[in-house]
């Protein structure tokens, strides 16, 4: 098999998950707003694309991709898939139509026109009627018309890539994987560089951390892929890419710190480590980011962080407070660079600067439905990130 396949990340990432991809040997083009295109891939590379980009949320290869407006261009636009190529007649399928724009049918009767051209392409195949499932399909199609672009794909992800990690302790506020990994890429944290998270909840950023020195695959933690279920995936493919990419892992030889100021924090990420089989390579305690009184001068070069926004929960006056010191504080360990998300930009921004740090990269960006930044300072005589 070869396809095109649609890589999907957050809105304002694109550019960094398109230089990731690349790290990777695969060369992406941006198509809209959170999906990439990669073209011609085969069995291997659709394993390779789900089981070790840390940055995208989903992989879909592209059954169907053009234009269409009226009813009877959608329905001829789904005649002309085979859809034999992804699924067995005996297992089941599932349609979900998206539409946004101006039309006179909605994204039920899309998902309903390209279901029944799943069907009729079986029945004239193989004679047979494949059965629809709609909670829970062996294989989902998307089919997706933004004004009139249309778009006919097939996940090969299943649950979004953001959920990846062995987690007992469930943080109330958790950070996304694939936002940490975007995060510490746009640091310096490289093998060697020192992090440290002074408020690191359930512990992610650390995770995704330990998980880059080591060189794990970002899908070592999921339990099933969609594409496990794909006709067009190569029984052989996973086994392959997963025994390569296993074959690389080295031991941690770079320091990683996490701690925060809630005991229950600090137990929780303890139990989250332990599970994922790091609890000798972070070292976690509780502090205050205030004070970090928990850590020496020049123990950690880059302080990569998600601190909390107090937008819905928290007191704003506290978290302005917080902004204000933590950065001073860091300054006052040798802390050489500062990346940093939140919606509080301006805050941000000032208490970076105040404190002696120069803001040297904002990016805005869609974060589960609201906008958010990723700053990046770094301190006056600090040399210029990996990148
Ligand atoms: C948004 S959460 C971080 C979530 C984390 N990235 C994760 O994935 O689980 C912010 C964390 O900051 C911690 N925190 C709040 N104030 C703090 C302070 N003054 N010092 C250290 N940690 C603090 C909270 O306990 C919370 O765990």
């Amino acid at each position: 098999m070869r396809t095109d396949a649609a890589v999907g990340c957050a809105v304002g990432l694109e550019d960094l998950v398109t230089e990731e991809l690349g790290e990777l040997g695969y060369q992406a083009e941006y198509i809209k707003p959170a999906k990439l295109l990669v073209r011609d891939v085969g069995s291997d590379d659709v394993v390779s694309l789900n089981y070790l980009t840390r940055q995208a949320t989903r992989v879909f290869l592209m059954a169907w991709i053009g234009e269409a407006e009226s009813v009877g261009d959608i329905r001829a636009c789904a005649d002309e898939v085979d859809y034999t190529q992804y699924m067995t007649p005996e297992q089941t399928f599932g349609v979900k139509g998206v539409r946004s724009g101006e039309h006179e049918f909605t994204s039920t009767d899309i998902g309903a026109y390209v279901g029944a051209a799943v069907v009729d392409c079986f029945q004239a195949r193989h004679g047979v009627r494949v059965r629809a499932n709609l909670d829970e399909p062996d294989v989902q199609f998307y089919a997706e018309l933004r004004d009139s672009h249309f778009m006919i794909t097939v996940n090969s992800t299943g649950e979004s890539l953001i959920r990846r990690h062995a987690r007992p302790f469930q943080h109330f506020a958790p950070m996304r994987p694939n936002l940490a990994a975007t995060l510490l890429r746009m640091s310096s944290f490289e093998s060697g560089v020192g992090m440290l998270d002074p408020m690191a909840g359930g512990g992610t950023i650390s995770t995704e951390a330990c998980m880059m020195v080591r060189k794990i695959p970002s899908g070592h933690f999921r339990d099933s892929f969609a594409f496990e279920r794909l006709h067009c995936v190569d029984e052989g493919s996973y086994a392959r890419v997963r025994a390569e990419a296993l074959s690389q892992i080295v031991p941690c030889s770079t320091k990683l710190g996490a701690c925060d100021k809630y005991a229950r924090s600090v137990e929780g990420m303890r139990g989250n480590f332990a599970e994922q089989g790091f609890g000798d390579d972070i070292r976690t305690w509780e502090d205050m980011a205030e004070t970090l009184d928990g850590i020496e001068v020049g123990e950690y070069d880059t302080l990569v962080t998600n601190p909390p926004y107090g937008v819905r929960i928290g007191n704003p006056r506290v978290v302005r407070r917080l902004y204000d010191a933590f950065p001073i504080a860091a300054m006052d360990k040798g802390i050489r660079e500062i990346v940093v998300t939140t919606p509080r930009q301006a805050n941000i921004c000032h208490a970076l600067t105040a404190a002696g740090y120069k803001v040297v990269e904002q990016r805005h960006f869609l974060y589960g439905g609201l906008w958010s930044w990723i700053v990046r300072a770094v301190a006056p005589d600090a040399p210029p990130a990996a990148s």
